[in-house]
């Protein structure tokens, strides 16, 4: 398996994620994406909206604002239970969160630690120019609140019936005690979140479907299944809302972790926001002639997390012998859909004008259609090595045969490296053809 410094490394060099503000030293736990990691995030949302609100009928989706009412907050029970416990060190004065440590010692340098206190994790800021009590808000912590609130227009705006779900991808913002790992724990971050409203006492069902749809899709997209598990939360550490919670767990470099939760929320939170509100956010049924409260099963991704297992599990060096040479390189198997780069055109030599021109207009082409780079600053061999580092499906070299003679290109397989030659005119369907494959 790879080891994280490895990845932080290419990512930095390759354009996927540079620590944020770096030329001020950098801050704590926050990165930026770059040209590639932009675009393989948003290819992680793209999915996940795809798969979970687009193809689905019983699906819709939400937009909701980062900053809600401190209501929200009060009557949802983050104000008082969405804590961590902190400790401090007496001696070289590291702080941790004392439900990570093993022993009662500092981790860091084996000094006293203080008693635990309780530190609310989310970020406080103020509406409008006065500082004061009146004017306190939040920045969200999690984007399923947005969608609890809004459970009566979409009913209304939807007339959907039961079960359906609301899906919501959006930045959430935590003062974790102990950010780390690259991007796998920041205090800003991006999540993906369903709340699917089930009939009570079917709840139990749905959350099972959930927990193996939600397993598949990782699976679907290339993430080996020997490196993803669940775990089901022991009954007191569930969260204040829920009533049982799997994680999908990963197996990251610094061992196993949390990549997804499916939680069941019971009608915690439609109760408890109707009954400060004193809105009805119930649901008439039909059936039964009754106004019911629905449950909640709630599969909550986060976009940071999911891209990095995607690095992460798409990273691969091979050994490539050719005669008697041999020679390594490194592959980022990244599934189509999630390759930032879709295709290179690569001209074989830049000091031929005319293969330059015909490669910077095969690029151009196949723009339109999805992400194409056009590289001539290197030997081929090097763009080769440098296109497989980033993931790109398939390398077309434009070379002396094609302006000359047959007007056909090299295309290359990134994963096989088996190369066939096709018309020049035949390269935009044949890739399109090969991506749409399980459309
Ligand atoms: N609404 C439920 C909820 O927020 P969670 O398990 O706290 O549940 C869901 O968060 C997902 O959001 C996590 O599985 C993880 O992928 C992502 N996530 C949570 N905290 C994060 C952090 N500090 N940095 C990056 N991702 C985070």
């Amino acid at each position: 398996m790879v080891d994280m410094e490895t990845i932080v490394n290419l990512c930095k060099a390759r354009g996927f994620v540079f620590q944020s503000s770096e030329i001020y030293g950098g801050i704590g736990s926050s990165y930026d994406y770059g040209p590639l990691g932009v675009a393989l995030k948003r290819n992680v949302k793209n999915v996940w909206w795809r798969d979970m609100v687009e193809t689905r009928d019983d699906i819709v989706g939400l937009d909701s604002a980062i900053i809600m009412h401190p209501k929200v907050w009060e009557a949802s029970g983050h104000l008082e239970n969405f804590t961590d416990p902190l400790v401090d060190c007496k001696e070289c004065k590291q702080r941790f969160r004392a439900d990570d440590l093993d022993s009662e010692r500092c981790p860091a340098c084996g000094g006293e630690l203080t008693e635990a206190r309780m530190f609310n994790t989310m970020f406080k800021t103020f509406m409008g120019p006065v500082e004061d009590e009146a004017s306190v808000t939040y920045l969200r912590p999690e984007t399923a609140q947005g969608i609890f609130v809004n459970f009566a227009n979409i009913l209304a705006a939807t007339r959907k019936k039961l079960p359906f779900g609301v899906g919501q991808i959006g930045k959430s913002f935590r003062n974790e005690i102990t950010p780390g790992n690259f991007t796998f724990r920041t205090r800003e971050f991006e999540q993906m979140e369903m709340e699917y409203f089930v009939m009570p006492g079917t709840d139990e069902e749905w959350f099972e479907y959930w927990v193996n749809e939600r397993f598949n899709w990782y699976v679907k997209y290339g993430v080996k299944k020997e490196n993803l598990r669940l775990r089901p939360h022991e009954k007191e550490k569930l969260s204040h809302y829920s009533k049982a919670t799997t994680d999908i767990e990963y197996n990251y470099p610094f061992g196993w972790g949390e990549l997804e939760g499916i939680a069941n929320r019971t009608d915690f939170d439609l109760t408890v926001h109707s009954r400060a509100s004193g809105k009805q956010l119930t649901y008439f049924d039909e059936q039964s002639g009754q106004h019911i409260t629905p449950y909640v099963i709630e599969p909550a991704a986060g976009a940071d997390r999911t891209a990095l297992v995607f690095l992460l599990d798409a990273y691969d060096v091979e050994t490539v012998t050719k005669g008697d040479k041999s020679d390594k390189r490194t592959v980022l198997r990244f599934h189509k859909d999630i390759a930032p780069v879709k295709a290179a055109v690569l001209p074989l030599l830049r000091n031929r004008p005319e293969l330059v021109e015909t490669a910077k207009n095969l690029a151009a082409d196949l723009q339109k259609c999805f992400p194409t780079m056009y590289d001539d600053t290197a030997s081929i061999g090097r763009l080769y090595r440098r296109q497989d580092e980033i993931g790109t499906l398939w390398c077309i070299t434009v070379d002396v045969q094609t302006v000359e003679e047959d007007n056909k290109v090299t295309v290359r397989d990134r994963d096989t490296m088996l190369q066939i030659r096709i018309n020049i005119e035949q390269v935009k369907p044949y890739l399109k053809k090969e991506l749409e494959k399980d459309c």
